[in-house]
């Protein structure tokens, strides 16, 4: 027996009988009312008629858990999902679930951000149901200090996710961005949360941009924004983008218990933003370092060379492009 939404996504389209759907579910016409009903909760356009019966109209744009689960191939990132139409933010959201114990690998998701949060206190415009906004709840087992490569780590996990899915080649601006052609269309904030030698969780949101057109950026953004659908001219599916950045998410972060991110490195040189380039960053409160981006180490740091000639490794920070 299939269930209800099963038949009418086989058939997207085209309408199917309610004596079909009946045979083809097991359910008594009354049961498959409800059915009907239940999904247009859940935000499926489902028209109905007397004569010819049901049909759903469009694969849903909504993000339920069941539908981000159905054809997932992982083992532990995303095997726990919370999800909500409306947050403040997602990674608030996943610290409170992380306190009350949510397992590692838990995928905290939601339509719409009211206070989406950026690095540095800025905020992150989150759209309703326009890009993806989600934070991962991970309890890694090493050391802090083996954790500087975990923004590089979700950055290629994302960029591999949208290679595969979108065919689009987007570049890693280290640490924790995407860009194309050097407009931001995903953003990172890591949040470490335990004591010098021991990690209790950590929080890694991102942000990306799918569906936006321009006018859906506020207006401080349009220049500096882009979107996955701005760069292909197509709405692009969601569900799918996730699933590829969870399996990605998962492989990286077993090669990252292992001890070995050289193949998540090697795919952030090859499609860095920011090697070769003239940079200062900033980092905590301290002074900025002004210099030339001059390599990416095994363990996601940043190389760079002074005005002095000196060559400093950077482990984490805010970097701005020099003209
Ligand atoms: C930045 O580029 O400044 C980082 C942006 C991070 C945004 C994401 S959206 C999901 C998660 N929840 C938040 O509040 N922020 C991150």
């Amino acid at each position: 027996m299939k269930s209800v939404l099963d038949v009418l996504k086989t058939n997207q389209g085209n309408y199917v009988s309610g004596e079909s759907l009946a045979k083809m579910s097991g359910l008594t016409r009354a049961a498959i009312w409800k059915q009907i009903n239940h999904l247009r909760a859940l935000g499926y356009r489902i028209e109905s008629s007397p004569r010819k019966g049901y049909c759903l109209l469009m694969p849903t744009q909504v993000l339920h858990p069941f539908e981000i689960q159905e054809g997932l191939k992982t083992q532990q990132i995303g095997q726990t999902i919370h999800y909500r139409d409306t947050v403040d933010s997602t990674n608030i959201w996943a610290k409170t679930l992380a306190k009350d114990g949510a397992p590692d690998g838990t995928l905290v998701i939601a339509e719409e951000q009211t206070a989406g949060r950026g690095r540095l206190g800025r905020t992150w415009a989150s759209a309703k149901g326009k890009g993806l906004w989600t934070s991962l709840i991970l309890r890694p087992q090493i050391a802090p200090s083996a954790i500087a490569g975990i923004t590089v780590l979700t950055a290629v996990s994302m960029a591999r996710a949208i290679a595969e899915s979108t065919g689009i080649q987007v570049q890693v601006k280290w640490p924790n961005d995407l860009l194309y052609e050097g407009r931001k269309l995903a953003g990172i904030l890591a949040e470490l949360h335990g004591e010098m030698d021991r990690i209790h969780f950590l929080i890694v949101g991102v942000g990306l941009n799918v569906n936006h057109s321009a006018e859906d950026f506020p207006e401080e953004l349009a220049e500096r924004a882009t979107s996955l659908r701005i760069i292909r001219g197509e709405c692009l599916d969601r569900k799918m983008i996730l699933q590829r950045y969870l399996e990605e998410f998962e492989r990286a972060y077993h090669r990252m218990h292992e001890g070995n991110l050289q193949d998540v490195i090697a795919y952030a040189r090859m499609h860095s933003a920011t090697l070769g380039k003239r940079v200062t960053i900033r980092s905590g409160g301290g002074p900025s370092l002004s210099g030339e981006a001059l390599a990416l180490d095994d363990d996601g740091s940043l190389w760079v060379r002074d005005e002095t000639g000196k060559e400093i490794k950077v482990f984490s920070g805010e970097v701005i492009e020099e003209a």
